[in-house]
């Protein structure tokens, strides 16, 4: 059974000449970490990809260090901890699947890194699965543990709703609603999935600049060269 089909969000990077909305990115690393990261890896993302994204230098590496990670073996072949550094890869909540799933009633929360791009949907499906949370109808009987979301395949989800209005508070003083912190968190994630986004279209409109004027300028020569003969 599919799930409810997504309406398309007015996402500010949709559209061919638009970038990601640096702001948001900030906003959602602050969701990802206070809310979803209780849960949900993130593998692929490391501290110094946060860089010049959403992050100066000096704040990425605060936050690193805030994390303990196990390194080693030292010379006396011991493992030990230490405190996190830029190359580090963000912290997963759970050390394997058994525990994760036994912190999650036998749901298995997905690694973030990927999931935008993994979804049929992508950035509206996630935006609305956050936000579409609500009573089943009448006659369906949800599974102990279950809650009903029409965006989720089926149904019925083994998340509960986790965002509500005012659970975070920005720095940047952004009222943090609800549809607030869905908006920013998965624009964080969209990132995330496709960090080259930025320069995939920036590259496109140069090669797009670049190209069409060889062509008017190759079309002005020939006719040119050529103008003498009828
Ligand atoms: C599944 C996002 C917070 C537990 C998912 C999925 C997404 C997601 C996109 C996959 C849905 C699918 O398969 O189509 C998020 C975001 C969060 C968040 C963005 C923060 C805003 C949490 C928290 C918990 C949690 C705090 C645990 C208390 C789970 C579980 C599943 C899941 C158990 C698997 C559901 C199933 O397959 O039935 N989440 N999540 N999530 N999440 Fe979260």
């Amino acid at each position: 059974e599919n799930g409810l089909h997504p309406p398309t969000w007015p996402f500010e990077h949709y559209g061919p000449f638009e970038t990601y909305n640096h702001a948001a990115i900030r906003r959602g690393y602050q969701v990802y970490r206070e809310v979803c990261s209780a849960c949900h890896s993130l593998d692929r993302i490391a501290w110094r990809n946060l860089v010049g994204v959403s992050h100066t230098v000096d704040e990425a590496k605060a936050m690193a260090e805030e994390v303990e990670y196990t390194d080693g073996p030292n010379d006396e072949g011991e493992m030990f901890q230490r405190p996190g550094k830029l190359a580090d890869y963000m912290p997963a909540p759970y050390p394997n699947e058994e525990a994760a799933r036994a912190g999650n009633g036998g749901g298995l929360p997905p690694d973030l890194s990927l999931i935008v791009k993994a979804r049929h949907g992508n950035a509206d499906y996630i935006y609305s699965l956050l936000t579409g949370y609500c009573d089943p109808p009448a006659g369906v009987k949800l599974a102990e543990g279950m809650n009903y979301n029409p965006y989720f395949p089926g149904g019925g989800i083994a998340m509960a709703r986790v965002l509500f209005d005012g659970l975070v508070e920005y720095d940047d003083g952004t009222p943090a609603n609800t549809s607030q912190m869905a908006k920013d968190v998965v624009t964080f994630l969209a990132w995330a999935a496709e960090p080259e986004h930025d320069t995939r279209k920036k590259m496109g409109l140069q090669a797009l600049i670049v190209l069409s004027s060889m062509c008017a300028l190759s079309l002005y020569v020939k006719r040119f060269k050529w103008s003498y003969l009828k």
